[in-house]
């Protein structure tokens, strides 16, 4: 059986040991990976797939992650790593897991997610470049495999620029997560912008 839930910190080793089966040594040198850097998966958006035999421990079958950036100055998640053990693939955990990932997103109020993967396989879920021709990653990447799912409609209309991680503090106020700003202080979302202590 397979369970989707919410990753745990007893998953952390073996969720780094599936990801460099997975996707190879080089993961960490991903131009996704320097926006996830620092920063912590959006709220309710880590989440694993277990193998539960009958008998026998669980295991780690699959890790999606979401983390919150901005497309331009509009607020988005970026999805991703994700990945299936290879015993595992081709059985529908990768799917599952997506699936569980836009649910929980769309629920928590998210308007779109990003994503650098193959369209063959995202096109699935709903994901296209439609709405990515005006924003750009850092580093090297392929244009056509950057993807958005917009959960708003609209939510992705306008936004153009560098894709990037939001800042983790402003000079007036420290930020929680699902909150982003820029350094000017002049943009700012979210209800959770908390002054500072005096
Ligand atoms: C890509 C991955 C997450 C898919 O998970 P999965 O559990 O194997 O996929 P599912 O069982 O949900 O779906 C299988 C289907 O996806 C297709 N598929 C898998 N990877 C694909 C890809 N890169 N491009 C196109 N189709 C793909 C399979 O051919 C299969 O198609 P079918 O339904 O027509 O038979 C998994 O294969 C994996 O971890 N790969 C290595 C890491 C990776 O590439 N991650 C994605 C980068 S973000």
């Amino acid at each position: 059986m397979i369970c989707i839930g919410d990753e745990t910190p007893f998953d952390v080793a073996a969720r780094e040991a599936l990801l460099d089966v997975a996707m190879g040594p080089d993961r960490k040198l991903k131009s996704s990976e320097r926006l996830r850097e620092g920063q912590d998966p959006a709220e309710g958006l880590a989440l694993v797939a277990r193998h539960i035999p009958v008998n026998g421990p669980a295991r780690l079958a699959g890790t999606v992650r979401l983390w919150h950036v901005l497309a331009g100055d509009v607020p988005a998640l970026l999805l991703g790593p994700l990945a299936v053990a290879p015993e595992r693939q081709g059985d529908g955990v990768g799917g599952a897991l997506m699936r569980v990932a836009i649910a929980r997103a769309r629920a928590a109020g998210h308007g779109a997610i990003l994503l650098v993967g193959d369209p063959e396989y995202y096109v699935r879920f709903g994901f296209s470049a439609a709405a990515t021709a005006g924003l750009a990653m850092p580093g090297a990447y392929e244009q056509r495999r950057l993807l958005a799912l917009e959960l708003a409609p609209g939510a992705l209309a306008g936004a153009a620029g560098m894709i990037a991680a939001p800042l983790a503090a402003v000079e007036d106020g420290v930020l929680e997560d699902g909150v982003v700003a820029r350094e000017s202080g002049a943009l700012r979302w979210g209800a959770n912008l908390l002054p500072h202590a005096a």
